[in-house]
């Protein structure tokens, strides 16, 4: 299925049925429509939305949005021009977060920041940042105490932005600098998604403990971020990674781009990227703990692919059954579980009309975890990933990453980390959940563990 511009038809061509207008999802209440359902239960209200249809309009409050269920269309709608990054989402990342990054623009001039980023995520490139991953993966199988309880929540932080920050904003200042940054990020994610659901505007601006924590932890975070751009101006150095590329790129006219863009720039990378890809370890840790048996077919694999030896960077591409377990959690528990997007035309997608401005909102969760795409969809099947049986899985079922202009950039740079990091500590342990775990879904920006304690067991 494609997604079709309306357009006026000629002469020449056969008339193409008339775009249908969606289907209002049941269960909408006077005033706030669907609203109250999205924000109880959210995943299970997306979930349930495909029984409606394959587009189907949403009423929150007086607002109508349109919500898209199938994996085909959610690929047609992020492969088609007539949709932008726009919707509150990104109105509410934007005002906190900074108007001129990559994430958040549009246009030409995401596309030439897109090509100014690239270079530094492109599969060419993963090899150089090998040794500060493995490094990384094995500091935390080093901190980790036999029979002690690990926060999971502050580790996986702690590691994912160390990596993101020692691989693309080289220096070594980052080491101090990531563990501020990590508890910054937890704090203003935090802040974030409480301020888009719950939209109260001057009440956040109330001197009360909660804001107070939030203002700083955003302020810091811009500092800090001021404080990178400024050393690694002052050292006079221009190491090959992605802030030497920020600093060096021009804009349209051939002109040195702005000390905004460029401090936008590292804030829409410094915070996907670590938000991300730490929810992501935390379901790692909780997947090996709640599943044995696949963690000590990891260990065994790691064994037998490094012979005994610390597994390394080179390894990764042979870890088979680890890169499936790592796969398989992202499918059955993906960080990212909400994207949307805005019509900038009035266009129409599976032959459903959309007008112009209208706010489209799709969720990888629901598509990923839908029975019509996946046997067994509730199960945790690493094997489902072997070359075979993913043959099954019908396109854009499983785009943890997206797809089209928007896509990430990271994919493989996180998909070599995620892999080793899991490689690493289960050579090492195994794990259980200990008392005061709680391992149930918190949902905020992205999906992560309430607050998973584990306990690192030698095998
Ligand atoms: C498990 C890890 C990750 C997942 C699942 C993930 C997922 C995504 C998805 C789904 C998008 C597209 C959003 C949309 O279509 O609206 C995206 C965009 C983006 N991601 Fe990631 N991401 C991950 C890690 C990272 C990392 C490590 C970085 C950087 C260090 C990063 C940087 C970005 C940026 C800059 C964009 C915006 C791209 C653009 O708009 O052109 N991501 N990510």
């Amino acid at each position: 299925m494609t997604v079709e511009s309306v357009k006026p038809t000629t002469d020449e061509t056969p008339e193409a049925p008339a775009p249908r207008e969606p289907v209002l999802a049941g269960g909408a209440v006077p005033l706030f429509g669907h609203g109250l359902k999205l924000v109880r239960d959210p995943l299970a209200f997306m979930s349930g939305l495909r029984e409606h249809g394959e587009v189907v309009r949403l009423k929150l409050g007086p607002k109508t949005v349109y919500a898209v269920t199938t994996p085909e269309l959610t690929g047609a709608l992020a492969l088609s021009p007539d949709f932008k990054i726009d919707g509150p989402l990104w109105e509410s990342l934007e005002g906190l977060l900074g108007k001129e990054g990559v994430a958040t623009a549009n246009g030409p001039r995401h596309r030439r920041q897109r090509r100014t980023i690239q270079p530094a995520f492109r599969l060419d490139a993963i090899p150089a940042y090998g040794p500060v991953m493995e490094e990384e993966a094995h500091a935390l199988t080093e901190r980790w105490q036999p029979g002690r309880t690990i926060d999971c929540t502050s580790e996986s932080f702690r590691v994912a932005v160390r990596i993101a920050a020692r691989c693309l904003l080289r220096g070594d200042y980052m080491d101090e600098r990531a563990e501020r940054l990590s508890v910054d990020l937890a704090t203003v994610f935090r802040g974030m998604y409480r301020r888009m659901v719950i939209p109260l505007g001057p009440l956040y601006r109330l001197p009360l403990p909660a804001n107070r924590e939030f203002n700083r932890a955003l302020a810091d975070l811009h500092l800090l971020v001021d404080e990178i751009v400024a050393e690694r101006r002052a050292s006079g150095q221009k190491p090959d990674d992605l802030l030497t590329a920020l600093l060096e790129a021009k804009d349209d006219n051939g002109d040195p781009i702005g000390e905004q863009e460029i401090h936008d720039q590292v804030v829409a990378i410094l915070t996907p990227g670590s938000e991300t890809v730490a929810s992501t370890i935390m379901w790692l840790l909780q997947v090996l703990a709640e599943h044995p048996e696949h963690a000590e077919k990891v260990r065994t694999e790691v064994e037998s692919v490094t012979g005994g030896r610390p597994v390394g960077f080179e390894h990764v591409r042979a870890l088979r059954h680890t890169n499936n377990v790592v796969v398989e959690a992202m499918r059955l528990r993906p960080a990212v579980w909400i994207l949307t997007r805005r019509a900038v035309t009035d266009t129409a997608l599976g032959g459903y009309r959309i007008p112009a401005g209208a706010d489209i909102v799709y969720s990888p969760y629901a598509i990923q975890r839908d029975g019509r795409s996946y046997d067994r969809h509730l199960d945790f099947d690493p094997d489902r990933w072997l070359p075979e049986r993913s043959k099954e899985v019908p396109k854009h079922a499983m785009s943890p990453f997206s797809v089209g202009n928007r896509k990430c950039p990271s994919d493989h740079f996180s998909m070599a980390q995620l892999s080793l990091i899991t490689a690493a500590i289960s050579a090492k342990y195994r794990f259980e959940q200990v008392s005061g775990s709680d391992d149930s879904t918190r949902v905020g920006i992205t999906l992560r563990p309430h607050d998973l304690l584990l306990r690192a067991m030698p095998w």
